[in-house]
């Protein structure tokens, strides 16, 4: 297993080190595999001038999968926009041809009440969020900001291809097969074309998969619903932009960002995983970061690129191990549980292991 190390900026390098711990804990299990690290981000461009270098670029399509801490930070907000650090993770994720973003939200008993919302409402709660990565408003053509009759215009282009919308409703469709068999389709075809064209295409395709019991809601009405009734969903299949919003709200349902990893796959499930959070300016280099989204996203590394399912779970039971025993980080702390830094975080879940 060939896995390139993108730590990143921020909390990046911390989270990163204990998923790395836990991953080399792994090899007792006799896992085998070469690990390279290299800059992406905020650190990139201190490094090389560029938040996506060639030779990071080279390194991460030369390996099986790629694992990223998170990038970003104030420092370099005001830099021209090719040259942030966000414009590295974008340019990585169409690289690698990373279409299928999959955000698993799911609750750990132990952690009912750290979520935002009623422990009942939440009990059981387990979404996968397929989100579309290498699409819509994020990439669409023409964008800017320009000079138009005397004042400034700022704009981008939401646009998807039948393809786009197709490839995704296949990873999205087979998967609703492989867990509860229901699929809901989040878009905004009452305003934009863009996403009319996503509900007929999914339409269209639900024919194929009678298993597959297939819905569809306006994007303003699923951030109501997410709230109101979470468990209703199942599996739920949408666009770039609106998924990217869904599934931090979703993270908070499980208690806390920190929780929620996530896997980036291309159609031969070569992989990029991350944790779903960024690199959290506010507590970088004081120890405090929750690891266990990039811990998880370890698991997703082991069961989605490398069909390790058992090593993948064992992680995964490390993790609810230490719950159980009451370790918590900062974000999910709360009365009667035991308060950890991201060091002890990862002892925790290695002692579990
Ligand atoms: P954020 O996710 O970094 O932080 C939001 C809040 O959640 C903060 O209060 C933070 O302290 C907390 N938080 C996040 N991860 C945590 C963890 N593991 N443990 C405990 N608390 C955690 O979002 P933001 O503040 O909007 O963005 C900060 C920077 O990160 C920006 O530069 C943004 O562009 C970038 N970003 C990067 C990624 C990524 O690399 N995938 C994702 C989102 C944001
Ligand atoms: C995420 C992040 C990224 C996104 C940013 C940092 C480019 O918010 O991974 O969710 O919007 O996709
Ligand atoms: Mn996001």
């Amino acid at each position: 297993m060939k896995i390139c190390v993108l730590p990143g900026d921020g909390i990046g390098p911390e989270i990163m080190a204990q998923a790395l711990r836990v991953l080399e804990a792994l090899r007792s299990d006799g896992l085998s595999f070469e690990m390279e690290t290299a800059h992406l981000g905020g650190c990139a461009v201190d490094a090389a001038g560029v938040p996506l270098p060639e030779a990071t670029l080279a390194l991460a399509k030369a390996a099986d999968a790629v694992l990223l801490g998170a990038v970003g930070g104030p420092q370099w907000d005001t830099l021209p926009r090719e040259k942030r650090p966000e414009r590295g993770l974008l340019g990585i994720r169409k690289e690698l041809n990373l279409f299928a973003n999959l955000r698993p939200a799911i609750l750990y008993p132990e952690l009912a009440n750290a979520s935002s919302l009623k422990p009942e409402l939440v009990a059981g709660l387990d979404i996968m969020i397929v989100r579309e990565l290498t699409g819509d408003i994020y990439f669409g053509q023409p964008r800017g900001i320009e000079e138009r009759n005397g004042e400034r215009v700022g704009y981008n282009t939401m646009i998807y291809s039948e393809s786009e919308i197709r490839r995704i409703g296949k990873v999205a469709f087979e998967i609703a097969q492989k867990r509860g068999g229901k699929l809901c389709s989040v878009d905004k075809m009452n305003v934009l074309e863009c996403t009319q064209l996503w509900r007929d295409v999914m339409i269209d395709m639900a024919a194929d998969y009678p298993d597959v019991t297939l819905s569809h809601m306006l994007v303003d009405n699923a951030a109501m619903q997410l709230v109101k009734n979470p468990k209703q969903f199942d599996v739920v299949v949408t666009g770039n932009m609106f998924g990217d919003i869904l599934s931090d709200e979703a993270a908070m349902l499980t208690g806390s960002i920190g929780m929620l990893p996530s896997a980036s796959l291309d159609a031969n499930n070569k992989g990029m995983y991350e944790p779903c959070h960024g690199s959290a300016p506010d507590i970088a280099g004081k120890g405090l970061a929750n690891p266990l989204a990039t811990i998880l996203s370890v698991a997703m590394m082991l069961r989605y690129t490398f069909s390790q399912e058992a090593a993948a779970q064992r992680i995964e039971s490390a993790v609810k191990s230490v719950l159980a025993q009451g370790y918590r980080t900062g974000d999910i702390f709360e009365a009667g549980t035991r308060k950890v830094g991201t060091v002890e975080m990862g002892d925790a879940v290695i002692a579990a292991l």
